[in-house]
């Protein structure tokens, strides 16, 4: 099969019944994304495909032929960071670390449904003019479990990031308007 694996094409041959998890981890030696529970419960698997979110583990690589992956390794790296990834270390978002990847990808994701205004359960209202509050962090981020309880400084990091791109797009709203 043939997956674009953080901007690169990689070609692998795997048992049909490989999870995405699995592919990434034991065939392109992508040890970044995690596996906690395999059942699609924690959050540590968490990618995006072709920029939305999932859990890896609850999905067979095949079913990703020519998909856009993009795993904690395609978001920054040591001396280039991703925002997501310099937020959490600054806010001092995670212990043990294990569910960090999963948690800065669906982070960065979870800004990109909220740049669409995508509402949650917790949402007021359907009109998009929402706030980033701390409860609307935590409901868009429950499929990210932390045995840590990092919780209070991920929320933190999170609503960093969230809040620099509210007052980017606020800056080019303005800017379109003018
Ligand atoms: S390893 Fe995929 S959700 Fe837990
Ligand atoms: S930092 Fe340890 S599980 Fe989250």
């Amino acid at each position: 099969m043939r997956l674009i694996v953080n901007g690169t094409e990689r070609v692998l041959e795997a048992d049909v019944r490989t999870s995405l998890l699995d592919a990434l981890r034991d065939h392109l030696d992508l040890t970044g994304t995690k596996k906690g529970c395999d059942h699609g419960q924690c959050g540590a698997c968490t990618v995006l495909v072709n920029g939305r979110r999932i859990n890896s583990c609850l999905t067979l690589a095949v079913m990703h032929e020519g998909d856009e992956i993009t795993t904690v390794e395609g978001l920054g790296e040591p001396g280039n960071l991703h925002p997501m990834q310099q937020s959490f270390l600054a806010h001092d978002g995670f212990q043990c670390g294990y569910c960090t990847p999963g948690q800065i990808v669906s982070a960065v994701g979870m800004l990109g449904e909220w740049a669409e205004n995508w509402p949650s359960h917790v949402s007021e209202g359907l009109d998009g003019n929402l706030v980033l509050s701390n409860e609307e962090i935590s409901e868009r981020m429950s499929g990210n479990l932390c045995r840590c309880s990092a919780y209070p400084n991920i929320v933190d990091a999170i609503r960093s990031v969230g809040a620099e791109g509210e007052t980017r797009r606020a800056d080019e709203r303005r800017r379109d308007a003018a």
